[in-house]
């Protein structure tokens, strides 16, 4: 889909479909007389008749029957001011829902957000009518054939293109592509989608000036002392591996951050096995490898001046044969040890080994993905992640990116009182704390093994996969985190 911008007046601006989007009761509006004048008072009188208010989430479809260049209008409810990004955001999402649902080849927006926000919300638009569009088409015999849509113009009148527009439009399309490289690596099926699969995955899309890409094999993740992801990937016929992505700015790096992401294939549970409802979904559990893998693919298009490493441990957690069992400890590279007491713990067990390694690299800032626990899409739902760090400034920083993204994080505590229900009677520590409070012992394991590292861990398991199709995004992998560490990293 091409961008353009224009400096022009809706009843000159030939279209399929010209998307106004409409203050909350400002239908009274210069633009919308003038408008109105064109189609002869018929617009006014299909609003009055509708109940259309200009309210969040609302929407009216209108024919032009030829009185003016543009097919037809649809009018977007963008409710009262000030209006969000997020706002922008579906907006931009349901332009291009309606476009495609009309058939519509070209749209026009008149574009008139608040004055102070105009790139981001540019952006933003321009952003949800990309992401809206993404499919999983790969296994269908008949794709879900939805209208293509050719361009999208933003215009009015003493609308120039101007270079911070353009830039963070810019931004937006270098975003979108790696978002659906994070979707489609989660919707892949995962007898498809093996650690060795990731592994060619990321050779083949994180190339470009600045990046290097490392796939460790098992022999080599031997040698490297990985004894989590070993001990998970012994239930297995597959090969485990270690993928070790490396962006290194041209001009001198002012931070190095860390990205490590959960890469678990498939989720049995191990022989702590799941049962088969709660195993229909586990193909997502890969869905943290999948953003930070997506995440770094895009960072030579953004030229920031910071070095970025991503580590992705990956393997399935299966029952095979030779499956490590409840009981068994394991014994990491830092000299730590871990009781297992439910093979279904195992998301913990292969990101101990990455951010005892991680910390090793003395890094600013060292951030996890992971979908960790049920415990915390209990606390927060769906569409919401949780956020753990022992670092304020920085949750706060990414508290505040994910705003901006468009992603929810919320803060859970770290509290050091739950150490209690780590204890092990053998090793240092087990692998399940109680009852309660899941995703805060699963945080504090993750945390023995950062050290003093500024760091974070987001326990994206309730939002890193769609139950039912949403504005943004159809039933599956949604590719959360992905534009949160792409804002993170470009206001760090
Ligand atoms: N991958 C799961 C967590 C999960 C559950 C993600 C549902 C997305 C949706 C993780 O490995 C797991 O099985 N966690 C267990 C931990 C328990 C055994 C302490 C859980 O949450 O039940
Ligand atoms: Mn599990
Ligand atoms: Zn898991």
């Amino acid at each position: 889909m091409e961008i353009k911008f224009r400096d022009t007046v809706a009843e000159r601006i030939k279209s399929d479909l010209l998307v106004i989007p409409v203050r909350e009761k400002q239908l009274d509006d210069p633009v919308l007389r003038a408008l109105d004048r064109r189609l002869k008072g018929h617009l006014r009188a299909r609003i009055d008749k509708s109940k259309f208010t200009g309210g969040e989430g609302s929407a009216l479809l209108y024919a032009t029957a030829g009185n003016l260049p543009a097919a037809q209008i649809l009018l977007i409810g963008l409710g009262g001011a000030p209006v969000s990004t997020d706002t922008w955001r579906k907006v931009g999402a349901r332009a291009r829902k309606e476009a495609q649902a009309i058939g519509a080849g070209e749209i026009a927006v008149l574009f008139a957000p608040d004055k102070d926000s105009e790139s981001s919300a540019a952006a933003a638009f321009v952003e949800g009518a990309q992401l809206a569009a993404y499919q999983f088409n790969k296994y269908r015999s008949k794709p879900n054939g939805a209208a293509e849509v050719q361009s999208l113009t933003l215009f009015r009148s003493g609308l120039h293109k101007a270079a911070a527009l353009q830039k963070s439009v810019e931004v937006a399309q270098a975003i979108v592509p790696a978002v659906f490289l994070a979707r489609d690596l989660v919707n892949e099926p995962p007898s498809v989608a093996t650690a060795r699969f990731l592994g060619a995955q990321t050779l083949r899309h994180c190339h470009g000036s600045g990046l290097s890409v490392e796939v460790w094999n098992k022999k080599k993740i031997a040698a490297m002392k990985l004894a989590g992801l070993l001990a998970v990937n012994r239930g297995s016929l597959e090969e485990p591996r270690f993928i070790r992505i490396h962006y290194k700015p041209k001009r001198k790096a002012k931070k190095k951050v860390l990205l490590i992401g959960k890469g678990i294939t498939f989720d049995s549970g191990g022989l702590s096995l799941k049962p088969s409802k709660s195993m229909e979904t586990m193909k997502l559990d890969m869905a943290g490898g999948a953003a930070v893998i997506a995440t770094m693919s895009c960072l030579p298009k953004l030229d920031l001046d910071i070095e970025v490493i991503g580590y992705v441990p990956t393997t399935d957690n299966l029952p095979g044969h030779n499956a490590q069992k409840p009981g068994d400890v394991i014994r990491y590279l830092n000299g730590k040890t871990i009781e297992v007491l439910n093979t279904d713990a195992e998301g913990r067990l292969i990101l101990a080994d990455a951010l005892a390694l991680g910390a090793q690299q003395k890094p600013d800032y060292m951030i996890n993905l992971a979908t960790l626990t049920g415990a915390c899409m209990t606390a927060l739902g769906t569409q919401v992640g949780g956020i753990f760090s022992n670092h304020q400034p920085l949750a706060d920083h990414l508290l505040r990116a994910s705003q901006a993204a468009g992603e929810k994080l919320w803060q859970l505590p770290l509290v050091k009182e739950y150490k209690e229900l780590i204890k092990s009677s053998v090793a240092d520590m087990k692998n399940i704390g109680g009852a309660h409070g899941g995703a805060i012992t699963a945080a504090l394991i993750l945390q023995e093994f950062v050290g003093d590292t500024p760091w974070a861990h987001l326990d994206i398991a309730g939002p890193a996969f769609a139950e039912s199709d949403n504005a943004l995004c159809p039933k599956g992998g949604t590719g959360f985190g992905v534009r949160t560490l792409i804002q993170f990293l470009s206001t760090l």
